[in-house]
């Protein structure tokens, strides 16, 4: 049964998302069990919270459920959503709505009144939680697009915290943002942090300018840079910080782990039971239209057409989570993408080798981290990304330099990977041309450019992000927080 909050310590450190740490799962005989959810902000933000004393306020993953699992000493707060919210919040206007307007429109967004509604009815009940978890002159970090109003509606209910908002996909152009009808309410909604974080300077300032278009705030006009030089938006008596923080991964955990030897042994019987291919293309997604999973399938398939990739000696792997699966455009771009692979390889595989192999299911960690190693050309091509934890992971597994990593430049990862083949993923023909490189690329220039992408992905993780937005939060004194602290 769950505890109610007030018997339990308050906590003065609070993350709030949609999604808990956990998934919950009722198996055939009724059993149920959890499961860590798949997705870049659990990654991001899970060792951080298990060295931490804090709590953490999200929605289980099924329909009204509010009990409380305990994981490893962290507090967990469920807030319980019906089988209809989960309808208009989650896959309505969080991922029908505000998902396609954020990723520059690659699916028409659906405007629907009961869908705002409700999200404005869930979002008020993930601020109730909030304020009934956090201590006095707590610290609370509101993460993403699914609680946009939730600053706004947590600082009238508890003045004494300190709010930081960071945003985990892109923030739209202006012009894009204009279309959305509650495009005022979300703003303010946001202006109700202390610090409101996007991955890029480019996000933090549309959204200064929208915050002088939309809510008339009085906005700094100089340029925001990364994890430096704020954005300032008067509101009031209070000064709403705005910055650029690149989120990470935990790159050290992740090198280390690719050195093991068992992962090593798996990435070997891989490439054995692949065949042992002279080349091998991973890919490795949630299975979301945004990551142009479709683009590389395309330029594959062109390449074996036009005889520039042997099918003899190119071997491809797709690794898809499944996502968002009641949600329309997601069930069409599986079918697209089913399709692709059964193209590809009824032209070119044969019955014994097809040339992709497709797997849509989760993969274990240590499982994938085998898949990172074993792969020579990870490829990375969404249309839009906000930042791409997949392509920092590739990098921090490699640290044999080999490999070589394809990356759209409409990724926020594109931003600080310089080094890797950069594609724009509407030119398939360049998509190609990079594909190729990697595919044939000199084995020095290949360390080469693997020693400078790992240098910035092992300097720069997850703790470091966390560090950065917590600091410009002015919560460092208070907070103490690092996977490999003390
Ligand atoms: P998003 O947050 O949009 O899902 P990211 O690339 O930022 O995209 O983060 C995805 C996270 O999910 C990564 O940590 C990645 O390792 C994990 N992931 C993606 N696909 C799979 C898969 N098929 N199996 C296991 N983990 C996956
Ligand atoms: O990074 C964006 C994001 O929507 C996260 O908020 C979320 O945890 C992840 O992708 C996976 O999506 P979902 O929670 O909808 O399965």
């Amino acid at each position: 049964p769950a505890t109610a909050v007030s018997d339990r310590q308050r906590a003065d450190f609070v993350v709030v998302a949609n999604r808990l740490p956990v998934d919950k799962e009722t198996l055939p005989d009724g059993t149920i069990r959890w499961k860590r959810s798949p997705g870049g902000l659990v990654t991001a933000l899970e060792p951080i919270l298990r060295s931490h004393t804090g709590a953490w306020v999200g929605w289980s993953g099924v329909p009204d459920s509010a009990e409380d699992p305990e994981i490893d000493g962290l507090q967990i707060h469920a807030v319980p959503l019906s089988t209809s919210e989960i309808a208009e919040y989650y896959e309505g206007f969080s991922n029908a709505t505000l998902w396609p307007l954020y990723h520059d429109v690659l699916v028409k967004p659906e405007y629907h009144r009961e869908w705002w509604d409700t999200y404005v009815e869930v979002n008020r009940r993930f601020a109730e939680a909030a304020s009934e978890a956090a201590a006095e002159n707590a610290v609370v970090w509101v993460q993403d697009y699914q609680l946009q109003l939730v600053p706004k509606m947590l600082r009238m209910l508890r003045p004494d915290l300190r709010i930081g908002f960071f945003l985990h996909i892109p923030f739209p152009p202006v012009e894009l943002f204009m279309q959305l009808p509650w495009r005022t309410e979300i703003v303010e909604g946001l202006l109700g942090a202390d610090l409101i974080g996007f991955h890029l300077p480019g996000g933090a300032q549309n959204f200064l300018y929208l915050a002088r278009r939309l809510a008339g705030q009085a906005t700094s006009k100089g340029s925001v840079g990364v994890r430096a030089k704020f954005g300032v938006v008067q509101v009031g008596f209070r000064t709403v910080r705005v910055g650029a923080f690149p989120i990470s991964i935990d790159s050290g955990d992740m090198d280390g782990k690719s050195k093991s030897r068992t992962v090593r042994g798996r990435a070997e019987e891989l490439r054995a039971e692949l065949g042992n291919p002279r080349k091998i293309l991973l890919g490795v997604d949630r299975l979301d239209y945004t990551k142009g999973i479709d683009v590389r399938l395309r330029a594959l398939s062109e390449l074996l057409a036009e005889n520039r990739v042997d099918p003899d000696e190119v071997a491809m792997i797709q690794l898809a989570t499944p996502s968002r699966e009641r949600v329309d455009s997601y069930v069409q771009m599986r079918a697209d993408i089913e399709q692709l692979v059964g193209n590809i390889n009824g032209r070119y595989g044969s019955v014994s080798r097809p040339i992709v192999q497709y797997i849509h299911r989760p993969v274990p960690r240590d499982e994938l981290i085998s898949f990172y190693v074993a792969a020579d050309v990870m490829l990375v091509t969404p249309l839009r990304d906000g930042m791409n934890l997949v392509a920092k992971e590739y990098v921090a597994c490699r640290s044999d330099l080999g490999g070589a990593l394809v990356l759209s430049e409409f990724t926020g990862a594109a931003a600080e990977l310089r080094s890797a083949y950069i594609a724009n993923p509407y030119d398939l023909e360049g998509v190609k041309d990079a594909i190729l490189s990697a595919v044939e690329q000199d084995p020095d220039e290949g360390r080469r450019r693997m020693r400078s992408l790992r240098r910035q992905v092992l300097a720069h993780d997850v703790s470091r992000w966390a560090k950065s937005f917590l600091g410009a939060l002015g919560a460092d004194t208070e907070v103490s927080y690092g996977p490999n602290r003390g």
